[in-house]
């Protein structure tokens, strides 16, 4: 008897592809956000990480469809359960947001009303999207501030946002956001303004979502220690671009791009000596209107060589779960298949996406160069060439002026196959 086929996986809640977010500023189209990339499964954590300016909101806020600033474009998809949030009129998304998506605000002290109790605004919430009376949702309301562990919540209820704590008002927001019982639930940077012991308490509720309210969480943050704790999933972001995306453990423990391992190198030690000083990336990511035509992490990048500032790199993608899903399939069938500099493991279970654009511009030993010298190399491995000759020891400023990030493990405990 032939075995069973095993079950297909469960198709992913969010796909997103491409997306781009362009406002015009003089005269020309600026990308806030370019080409971003990602999938979020039913049920998982995603950590979209990156500096300040990063994009990591306008992200956020483009999927939700709440940017309206004068002339934006937004162009990709996103498919949400299947259906395309790009392009979406206002009408279809204002019923979709709070009942399937739901955001968790920057500053839950500006995303509530002040003059409003925030039990009327949890009620209006729950009314705007079911019909239920005045008493039925206050009663939901009360049920609700008390999962999210709020003390005596029916006199919390009738409280004004000013009158509550930080951490009271962040669980009142989650609250209001989980109302409707969203499938997807965008927080963004939701203990940013929190003591550590609020901050652990709130990621507890966080990570708790999917297990009692079968929620996926879009979980935006600068924090890697963050990201760490709470998510399945980690989305790089450098300057609106994706920097690199993989499993969270694989991601953390083999970096394939300098930036990630530059913020990586940046977390303080839990165990053994402390160093003396963290290791810092100098210099700011640049404004949008200021990005260099090549790969914008450049001018702060260690292992910054000459063909890195003709043409940004493609990011680095997983070859995970969801690889075999449909992904640019047109662009990839166009692409010049991008040689690999030679037979040494890399490390991670990392591929290139989207050669295409730097497929049609670039000669092919330029790629093979940059394909190279942006995944961290292994132990052993010699560099390629930098701007400068003399490559730095380890540990010493390199030519333009930076420490290197630590070098990864040796490939003897690399994880998953190599994919280069
Ligand atoms: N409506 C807008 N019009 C023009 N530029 C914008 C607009 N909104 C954001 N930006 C710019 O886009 C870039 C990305 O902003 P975004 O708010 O997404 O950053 P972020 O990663 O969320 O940063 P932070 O961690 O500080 O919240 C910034 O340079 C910002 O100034
Ligand atoms: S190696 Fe080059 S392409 Fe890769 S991050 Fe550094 S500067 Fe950018
Ligand atoms: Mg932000």
């Amino acid at each position: 008897m032939p075995a069973e086929a095993p079950p297909a996986p469960a198709a992913p809640l969010l796909v997103v592809r491409d997306l781009c977010v362009r406002v015009p500023s003089r005269g020309r189209m600026i990308p806030l956000v370019d080409r971003v990339s990602f999938t979020l499964g039913e049920q998982d954590i995603l950590g979209l990480v990156g500096e300040s300016g990063s994009g990591k909101s306008v992200t956020a806020m483009a999927l939700m469809g709440l940017i309206d600033s004068p002339g934006v474009q937004i162009t990709g998809s996103a498919l949400f359960r299947g259906q395309e949030l790009v392009g979406l009129p206002q009408k279809q998304l204002r019923r979709l947001r709070g009942r399937e998506i739901a955001m968790i605000f920057q500053d839950p002290m500006t995303a509530f009303t002040p003059v409003y109790t925030i039990g009327w605004q949890i009620d209006e919430q729950i009314r705007a999207h079911e019909r239920l009376s005045r008493k039925q949702a206050r009663n939901r309301t009360v049920d609700l501030l008390a999962a999210m562990g709020v003390p005596d919540p029916a006199q919390t209820a009738n409280r004004y946002p000013h009158q509550l704590s930080g951490g009271l008002r962040q669980r009142a927001m989650i609250a209001m956001a989980l109302s409707c019982n969203p499938a997807l639930l965008i927080a963004d940077e939701p203990t940013t303004a929190l003591d550590v012991t609020v901050q652990a308490q709130i990621l507890e509720l966080i990570r708790s979502l999917r297990s009692t309210y079968g929620s996926s969480v879009l979980l935006i943050t600068h924090d890697m220690g963050v990201v760490a704790e709470t998510c399945d999933t980690t989305l790089v972001l450098y300057s609106g671009r994706v920097a690199e995306t993989g499993p969270t453990d694989a991601l953390f423990a083999h970096p394939g791009h300098p930036y990630t391992a530059a913020l990586l190198a940046s977390i303080p030690p839990l165990e053994g000596p402390r160093p003396e000083r963290l290791p810092a990336i100098a210099g700011a990511p640049p404004a949008p209107l200021e990005r260099p035509e090549g790969c914008a992490f450049a001018p702060r990048c260690s292992y910054v060589h000459a063909p890195c500032l003709h043409a940004p790199p493609p990011p680095l993608v997983p070859t995970g779960r969801y690889a075999s899903a449909p992904r640019r399939a047109e662009a990839d069938t166009q692409a010049v298949p991008l040689p690999a500099p030679d037979n040494t493991p890399r490390p991670g279970n990392l591929s290139h996406g989207s050669p295409a654009v730097q497929a049609r511009s670039e000669p092919a030993s330029l790629r093979a160069a940059q394909f190279a010298a942006c995944v961290l190399p292994a132990e052993g491995t010699p560099l390629p060439p930098r701007l400068k000759d003399t490559a730095p020891g380890p540990g010493t400023p390199d030519a333009i002026g930076h420490a290197p990030p630590p070098r990864p493990p040796s490939p003897s405990s690399t994880i998953g196959e190599p994919h280069l």
